[in-house]
């Protein structure tokens, strides 16, 4: 087995949880002593200012990476770009000028292998690589899961379950097809959960008791809501090998804004508990469990 563990972060639409769950992720496994690099394969630089970069005040970054590939552009390699950044995790940054290496991609045969030989060149380095992807079906979508040896799909309340997994499915069959490389969706992660009756999962204590004894019966949309998050619930438990919901929790919004995984800012909330169980199964995953340090 190699040392190292690359995992791409991935669905096509947008705000499923995608950056908040690589971060999240990273930041646990950093707390776990790994040395983890983020990579921001995403024009919006969410990942890159999630970890408090300002994504204007950079000289280069995964665009540069990128097009190093190509004949008049500077030869510029990752370990180029990576800053460190707070929380201890290293970041290779994205800026808006991403949008531009798109159209470049398309003129080579080789595209779809160019972050998985972009990391060649850290693999001594870093324990674990995670990938943050953008919301769509595009070139950079297609690089992280090239280069992932396992990949976490994110889901939110409001996605078809069956429908956003066509969709993706087919991306997968494609890479296995025209690669060889064989892509499989690991993990899912409900994110932002309210489960399927209603209440936010993992959500407890005097604060629902009060909830419960004050608030009316469910109405019947409430009803009707909790069995369409059912059916969702048990359509994506059929299409991953496990499946994790991260409760809503407004930490989440907080800790993006302080720079900070909730691992670093609010480990004991109900979503950064869940976080904290994902990594633990990713480790495990990966035969990597460090016993001696406490998440
Ligand atoms: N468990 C949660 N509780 C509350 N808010 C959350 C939770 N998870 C994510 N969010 C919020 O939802 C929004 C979308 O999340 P995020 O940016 O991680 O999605 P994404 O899939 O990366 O989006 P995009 O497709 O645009 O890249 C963000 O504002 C984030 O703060
Ligand atoms: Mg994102």
């Amino acid at each position: 087995m190699l040392d190292i563990t690359t995992v791409a972060f991935a669905h096509h639409k947008g705000g499923t949880g995608k950056t908040t769950s690589c971060l999240n992720i990273a930041g646990y496994l950093q707390k776990n002593g790994k040395r983890v690099l983020v990579v921001d394969c995403d024009p919006q630089a969410n990942a890159t200012a999630g970890l408090g970069i300002n994504p204007e005040t950079l000289n280069v970054s995964m665009y540069d990476v990128f097009m190093s590939a190509f004949e008049g552009f500077p030869d510029i390699v990752i370990n180029d770009v990576i800053v460190p950044t707070t929380s201890g995790i290293d970041l290779a940054p994205a800026t808006l000028d991403l949008v531009g290496v798109e159209p470049y991609l398309y003129s080579i045969d080789d595209r779809a292998g160019l972050l998985k030989e972009a990391l060649t060149r850290v693999r001594d380095t870093y324990d674990f690589i995670l990938i943050d992807t953008p919301p769509s079906m595009g070139q950079f979508v297609i690089n992280g899961l090239v280069a992932a040896d396992h990949t976490i799909v994110t889901l939110d309340p409001g996605t078809f379950a069956l429908k956003g997994m066509e969709a993706l499915s087919t991306v997968f069959c494609d890479i296995r097809e025209m690669l060889g490389e064989n892509v499989t969706a690991d993990f899912a992660i409900l994110t932002r959960w309210k489960g399927s009756d209603g209440r936010a999962a993992g959500a407890g204590g005097l604060a629902l008791f009060l909830k419960r004894i004050f608030s009316p019966g469910p109405s019947a949309e409430d009803e009707k809501e909790g069995e369409r998050l059912k059916m969702f619930e048990s359509e994506v438990r059929k299409a991953f090998k496990q499946v994790f919901m991260v409760p809503y929790s407004p930490a989440i919004y907080e800790t993006q804004q302080h720079g900070l995984p909730i691992s670093h800012y609010a480990p004991e909330t109900d979503a950064g508990r869940e976080y904290r169980t994902i990594t633990t199964a990713l480790l495990e995953l990966d035969g990597k469990r460090n016993e001696d340090v406490s998440l």
